[in-house]
This record gives structure tokens, sequence and C-alpha cells, in this order.
């Protein structure tokens, strides 16, 4: 079988920074099949040489660690192509379309639509996929990739779903979550449930709460206008963090196939306490970094969180009574996004006395980037007179493991939509879901009555009231920098 992926918003960032560069790292370790070809459509009027030029640049900056090989690379571009068009033309879409059946010809092929427009561009998208018969599947599997943001509430996610309903099939949609991509987040799933040494231990009986952290050191820099429609909640919370969340409460999966596995995680998400307004208020606290009103785009005045941490709570079996807080912000600390496993202290201290370490428990620190690994952290006895005692560590880092690179979060993702594998795509009911979740942290947060936002001096863990609200729940953040090199 040969494949074709489309991509549409074939000049922007997302095509030259992520999906060419991962397609080329994958052909040049021969995970791509042989006969796939990358076809773009934008606006831009380029020839095929000239799209081809300006991908060889763009991917010798982003194609990463590995040194940028002149052969792979030449060999790679015989099969990339360029069709110039407008989206709103249903004439230049038609051109597109006999371009495709010129290159394709009369073989099977698997043809992936990849949206990498801006999201206003998706429903016209569709639209004239649908009025072309390009989703139909008689000359071979259809697949439609559709980029985050999906949907900006429910509402209008709801409506993005339908609209794609009625060109695709659920199965033939795979809306993407580049975290699902990454090494270390994929092991969560191995760590849990290829391990029987964890299960045990993974409820509420020895779990107090979790910590999911995503801080970023980046500002929001050009993209003020995009971010003040949508604030860490939407960037951030209502895809990655939630994703991470899924992949950390949910129950083992009956098999490792995409319904299976999307069912488990839909079910977390159903579990999770519906919240009044003035319990969503006093569930989460919002912060902006100071300069973000300097950013060009961004409102006079603006009151839109650059920082979010929200306490979830998830009522089931597994999970009653232990909070999960997420937080994320930009221009923090450092680049870091982990997840601690944070235990409960032992029923009696008996060691108490003399210890520095009063009031620390046990805890397993998901290190998901940069500088992956797992640590676990327990008590031990310094040596010498007394019990005192030391928080110490065992740990696993994978770059002392496995040597080489580890592969970019879109590339075995753009594998799994050219194979058919669906498990690591947010499904319809999934997206909607998470949006119900976030949908009343925003309307709190943009509430008229919210009091002023905090503000947070850049290179913080957000504004020193996060650590208030932490506190008078009687738990700390665990601000730590990676733990792992
Ligand atoms: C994107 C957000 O989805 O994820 C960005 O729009 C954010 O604001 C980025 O910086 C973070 O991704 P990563 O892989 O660098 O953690």
């Amino acid at each position: 079988m040969q494949n074709t992926i489309v991509i549409f918003g074939a000049s922007g960032d997302l095509t030259s920074r992520k999906l060419v560069p991962a397609l080329y790292n994958l052909m040049r370790t021969g995970a791509l099949p042989p006969a796939t070809r990358i076809v773009g459509f934008s606006r831009t009027a380029m020839s095929d040489d000239a799209w081809r030029a300006s991908l060889r640049q763009t991917t010798m900056q982003h194609a990463g660690a590995v040194p940028f090989s002149e052969e792979s690379w030449d060999h790679f571009a015989t099969s990339i192509f360029y069709e110039p068009g407008d989206i709103d033309s249903f004439d230049d879409v038609a051109r597109l379309k006999e371009r495709l059946f010129s290159l394709e010809g009369t073989r099977e092929t698997t043809r992936v639509y990849y949206l990498a427009t801006a999201p206003q561009f998706y429903g016209p998208i569709v639209s004239v996929l649908r009025s072309l018969g390009m989703s139909d599947e008689s000359q071979g599997p259809r697949r439609i990739v559709v980029e985050k943001p999906f949907g900006t509430d429910l509402a209008t996610a709801r409506a993005l779903n339908v609209h794609l309903h009625a060109a695709f099939h659920e199965s033939q949609i795979y809306r993407i979550d580049h975290y699902l991509g990454k090494e270390s987040v994929q092991n969560i799933l191995a760590l849990r449930f290829a391990n029987t040494i964890f299960e045990p231990i993974w409820n509420r009986r020895y779990i107090d709460h979790v910590q999911i952290t995503v801080a970023e050191e980046v500002a929001v820099g050009r993209r003020g206008a995009y971010y003040e429609s949508s604030g860490v909640l939407r960037d951030m919370f209502q895809n990655h963090l939630l994703q991470l969340l899924m992949v950390t409460a949910m129950e083992a999966p009956v098999r490792f196939r995409a319904t299976a596995v999307r069912d488990e995680k839909v079910k977390v998400l159903e579990a999770i306490r519906t919240l009044d307004l003035q319990e969503v208020a006093a569930a989460g606290m919002r912060g902006q970094y100071e300069g973000y009103l300097s950013e060009p785009g961004v409102a006079p005045g603006s009151q839109m969180a650059t920082f979010g941490a929200i306490r979830l709570e998830i009522d089931n079996w597994r999970w009653q009574g232990v909070p999960f807080y997420l937080r994320s912000g930009k221009v923090m600390s450092c680049r870091t996004t982990q997840i601690v496993i944070a235990f409960r202290q032992p029923p009696l201290e008996l060691f108490a006395e003399g210890s520095k370490i009063q009031g620390e428990a046990n805890r397993l620190v998901i290190q998901i980037q940069p500088a992956e690994g797992i640590q676990l952290h327990f008590h031990t006895k310094v040596p010498g007179d007394g019990m005192r005692l030391r928080l110490t560590d065992l740990e696993f880092s994978y770059s002392r493991e496995f040597k080489g690179r580890l592969p970019e979060a879109y590339e075995p993702l753009l594998l799994d939509v050219l194979t058919g594998d669906a498990s690591l795509f947010a499904r319809s009911d999934e997206v909607e879901k998470s949006w119900e979740i976030i949908d009343p942290f925003v309307r709190a947060w943009t509430s008229p009555d919210m009091r002023p936002i905090d503000r947070y001096e850049p290179g913080n863990w957000g504004p020193l009231s996060s650590s208030d609200w932490m506190e008078s729940q009687g738990r700390t953040w665990f601000d730590m920098c990676p733990v792992l090199t």
C-alpha cells in the first residue's frame, strides 16, 4: 500500500518546524513506509522545487540532534510535492484532487489529510473535502488529522465534531495532542501496566495527592493575539494537562487497542467532580507574568492567565479523596514537565524526632521532559548516631539507559496515523468531556467578579499566592527543576 500525506497549511510553522522534520527523521531511520509521499497545499505560489528548497533549510534547523544528511534529504525530497491553492476555492481543491490522482495512479492508497492551518480553516477544509467526495474510502483508507485547538469551548468543539462527522466516520478522525507522542508519556502506560509492583499502591490507600506540572521558560512572545483568546487554560489544560491526568489515573485497558484505551481515559474524565461556579473559583488560582502586558497583541490591562493551578477530584473507587493538582505557566523557573505521585505519610512517625525531613513523604517523580526519567524518593537512615533520616532516591534516566536520541513526539504519532492506530488520539467524547471540565474554570477566571489577577516575576514558580493556596490545603508544591540530569 502506498501513502499520501496531504498537508493543508503547507507554508506554516507547524509544517516546517515539526511535521516535515518528523517525517524526514522517520525516513532516515527507515521507519517511514517507503512508498510515502507528502503533498503540500497552501496559498503561497510555489513550485515543487521551491517548497523542497525551503523545507530543506527548515528541516536542517529543526530535525534535531543528529547531523543533517544531504543524501537522505535528496532521497526524501523526491517524494515531496506542492500544489498552490486557496482552501475557500472549490476549483483549487478540485485541482489538488486531480494532482493527487495523477501522483497516486490507480493503486490503492492510504491518504491522510493533515490540518496544519489556523483553526478557522478546519470547517471550510472539511466542507470542501466532503463536497469533492475526498473522504470516500473506495480507493483506500482516508484519514484526517486535526490539530489543537479543537474548538474553544464545549459548544464549538461539539459543532466541529458534528461538522467532521458529516464527512468522516469517527474511525477516520485523528485528533492529535503531541504530548501523547512523547516517549516518557507513553512510558507511563508501560510503568503502570507492564509492571505489577506499582498497581497495589496506585490508589487512595497509599497516595495522598498527585501534582502534574508543565512549567515553561518561554514567554508568550509573538503569540500575544492568540494567547489573549486562549490563556493557559485553553492552551495547556484542556489538552496536554488533562491527557497527562488521564494516563496517570486511568484503569488498565483490557487490551492495548484504541477503543479499549480511549474508553478507560474517558471514564476518568467522567468521574471528575462537577463543581459550581463558587467551588470552581476556590479550586484554582491564576497568575500573569510581569511583562505580559507589553507583549505585542496583548490588550491593555488584560487579565488573561499565563499561569494556572487547579485542583480536580476524581470520584471513583481508586481516587476518591486524592486531589489531582494541575499547574502550568509561562516564564517559570525552568522548563520541566513532571508528574509527582505524592504518597501518604506512614501511619506512625517513629523517627520524627531529630529528622530534618519531617513532613516529607515518599514520592514518585515522573520526569516527562527534559531529562526524561523516573525518580523514587524514600527515607534512608543517615549513617552515624541516632535515627537521623534523609530523603534519598532511586532513579532511571532515559539518557543513561538508552543511547541515541529520543524520537520527537510527532514521529510516532504520524506513524500511528499511517498505520491506522488511534490509541494515542482523542476521541470525540474525550474532547467534549475535557471542555466540559475546563469551561467552568474559563468562565470563572474571565468573570468580571473575579479579583484582579496575581502577577509573578519571571523565573518563579508562578505567583506567591500559588504556594499559599497549596499550603492552605496542607500541601506544598514540588518546586524542583528537572530532578534528573
Ligand atoms: C503547545 C502550546 O500546544 O504546547 C504552547 O500551544 C506550548 O503554548 C507547547 O509552549 C508546549 O509543548 P512542549 O512539547 O514544548 O512542552
